[in-house]
Order: structure tokens, then sequence, then C-alpha cells
């Protein structure tokens, strides 16, 4: 692919036993089609060496503020010139304090300083040093300077200790690197989503279900976050890792997702409920397996709450987005749920391509009529909705209901 192409990012590495993550990282922009342009502090050659980075990205290492390969010796300025960000990882608390106080003593930290780009870190340290208070101070300096911190996260650490201090996977920090790169069409507005199926107990260990992987809604969950918005994620029972930055509040029942909602309902300004929320319950569950026996089985149902349907006939509601799974007549029936349920904006998908798998095609519905999202992974499908989301809710109010507080 021609170079002129690629969009360009700066990688330094610092002296971190996590930089062996840094290598899987530029396989992953590179892979993404970025060029990645990495520059080594002397301690992070004690970990890695040049030639792995090289052969990665496809690129010269740079590790030296005087290296004469740069024809106006100016590979303090010149490297990160260009580029769409300079991101850190990993980076130690000794290079932090560094940055937070405006030292540049090396080829990373002075293309840091001299930097016209956004800057990101991702932290790697033993946990004492990360709780230490002049690393917190530094870190809180960063944060105020703009400077956009990626983690930690929490577990067993090189040293043996278990804590705060660890670098974030490759993929978490690429997701968060593209993230990153997403308009933030949401800033300021809180998000709340509901994701995946409900499980309704018949006993200790049956239960109704469906098949909802939760993907849909995660997918919303990330692209409101990417889009600037404080985002909670009310999830039924799904095996996936939430976005980064989502609080996340779990709900087995149909019955515990209406209470979770209701609790995280005050100051939200849009709610998106793309749970597959089980329309009964069972009556009566029995606190023992029920024994097999020859006879049929009656098990009494009863109807769950409409959660979205609730939201919407507050007085005040946020901004309303349902989603209509349907296996036949899908305009015509997710037309008529947006009309019931009272809702500004319905996403209507094919019950049979959309459950559970990695791709998705959308029609939206709205009172301005019909627009389709075309078929893609669930990640762009949701950023298009997001984006959709953002021009209704922050068109100047025209009153009434189903429209942002
Ligand atoms: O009526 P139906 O289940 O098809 O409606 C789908 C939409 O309503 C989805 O947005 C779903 O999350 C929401 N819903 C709900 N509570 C229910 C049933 C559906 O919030 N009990």
């Amino acid at each position: 692919m021609a170079d002129i192409q690629k969009r360009r990012i700066v990688l330094g590495l610092t002296g971190g036993i996590a930089a062996y993550k840094a290598a899987e990282l530029t396989r992953l922009l590179v892979q993404d089609a970025w060029e990645v342009q990495v520059v080594m502090t002397q301690a992070a050659g004690q970990f890695i060496t040049p030639a792995t980075l090289q052969a990665l990205s496809g690129r010269m290492v740079y590790t030296d503020l005087w290296d004469a390969r740069i024809a106006n010796n100016m590979a303090h300025i010149d490297l990160s010139r260009g580029a769409e960000a300079i991101v850190v990882a990993p980076a130690s608390a000794d290079f932090m304090a560094k940055v937070a106080n405006g030292l540049a003593d090396d080829l990373l930290s002075t293309l840091c300083l001299a930097r016209e780009c956004p800057l990101l870190m991702a932290p790697a340290m033993n946990r004492q040093m990360w709780e230490n208070p002049a690393t917190q101070r530094n870190v809180a300096t960063l944060a105020r300077d703009g400077v956009a911190i990626l983690g930690p996260a929490s577990g067993d650490q090189a040293c043996g200790e278990v804590g705060m201090g660890r670098m974030l996977e490759a993929e978490e920090l690429y997701d968060a690197i593209d993230m990153h790169f997403q308009p933030k069409v949401l800033a300021g507005k809180r998000v709340l989503v509901t994701a995946g199926p409900t499980f309704e107990p018949i006993d200790t260990v049956r239960g109704i279900t469906n098949l909802s992987s939760g993907k849909m809604g995660y997918s919303v969950a990330r692209a409101a976050l990417e889009a600037g918005a404080e985002v909670t994620l009310i999830s039924g029972p799904v095996s996936l890792h939430p976005p980064l930055g989502a609080t996340v509040v779990h709900a087995l029942t149909a019955r515990d997702m209406f209470e979770s909602v209701k609790r995280a309902l005050p100051g939200t300004d849009v709610f998106v409920s793309v749970a597959a929320v089980a329309d009964y319950h069972p009556v009566l569950v029995s606190a023992r397996k029920i024994k097999k026996s020859e006879r049929n089985l009656t098990v009494e149902l009863a109807p769950n709450p409409d959660i979205l349907a609730y939201v919407a006939a507050l007085p005040r509601p946020p901004f309303c987005v349902g989603f209509a799974a349907e296996s036949e007549n899908l305009e015509t029936y997710a037309d008529a749920k947006r009309r019931k349920k009272k809702v500004p904006l319905i996403a209507a998908n094919l019950a049979q391509s959309a459950i559970g798998a990695d791709e998705n095609e959308l029609i939206l519905l709205d009172d301005s009529g019909r627009h389709r999202l075309p078929k893609g992974p669930k990640l762009a499908v949701a950023r298009q909705l997001i984006h959709h989301v953002a021009k209704l809710c922050t068109a100047p109010a025209r009153g009434g209901k189903g429209r942002r507080r």
C-alpha cells in the first residue's frame, strides 16, 4: 500500500518489563495500516531490542537525540511532525515524572516536549511506585496538561506482587488508541445502555434465556465512550469484556435489570435499550432442582416489566433508543414498536442474522423516516448509530416527549 495513504503514529518505549507488549501493539497498529515510528529510551533497550521493533514496524528505530541519520540533526522535532499522536507504552514512573516537569534529556522526552500532536501514555510499574504520592501527583499534572493516561490495570506483576500498575494488554491499548481518534460527538452526555440477554430462573440450575451475545450492546457502549460520553452499561449474563471506562452493572433477570436502570437513570441524557429482555418470568422458582418425572411439567409465566416503555413514558425522559429484532416484516413491525413504546428512534435488525453474529445491518426509524446503515462489524455499525443519535439529541429541542432533558 502506498505510504502517503498511511496515518502516522510515534510509539515510544521506556524501561519496563511490559515492553514486550509494545511489540504486539506495533503489530496491531501496522496491521491497521498505521505507519509506526518507534522511539526507544536507553532503558527500554534493556528489555527489548530495537531490531525486534524495527522488524515489526518496518522502519528504523530511533534511540538517540544526536542521531546523524536525520539530515538536519533535528530528530527531536522531525520524528513527530505529521504524526497524529505520540503513544508512550510502557511509560515508566521516571519517564512520567520527567514529562510532567517538562524535562527533556533524551530523544523521547524531547519529542514529547516539542510535540504538536496529542500524547497518550500507558503507565507500567510496580504497585508501590504507582501508588506513591509523587507518581500520583505527576499523573494528575499530566492529565491536567491534556495527556491521555491509558490504564494501568490491576493484576499480577512481574515483581511477584499483585496490584495496580500493570500495563494494559496490547489489544486494550490498541482499542484505547482507536477510541482516542473518534469524534467526540457526545462529549458531556451521560449514556445508559442495556445489553445481553436476561436469565429467568425456573429452579436452582435451570432458567429461561435467549441467544443474545451482548456484542451489539457492548459495541454501542464502546461507541458512546469513544464519542466522549460517560457510559453506564447494564449487562445481562454474557462472556464479553466491557469497554474500558464504562461503569458496569450486572443484572440477571429482567426485574434486576429494571431496578438497575431505574437507579442509573437520574442525569441520563440518552438511553439505548439493546438488551434482549425476556418477556416473561416463571411465577414460582423452585429452591431445589426439580426432579425429572414422566409427567408433563407446567411452568406458569408472568410478564416482565417493559423497561424501555417505562423509561420513555417518564415525564422528562432521556432520549430513548430501542432495538427491534424481527424475523420478518422488519420495518413494519419495528415502526409499530416505535409508536407503541413512544420512542423517538428505533434500530431494526433481522433477528436471524444479528443475534450472536459479529456483523450487523441496521435500519434506523425516526420521525424523519428511515436510514439504512450498511452491513459491517458491530462496532462500525454502533459508531454510525451513535452519530445519528448525537445529531438528533443535539438538534434544537422542539419540546414534547422523547427530546433530551
Ligand atoms: O417488544 P420488544 O421486546 O420486541 O422490544 C424490543 C425493545 O424493547 C428493545 O429495545 C428492548 O431492549 C426493549 N425491551 C425492554 N423491556 C422488555 C422488553 C423489551 O426494555 N421487557
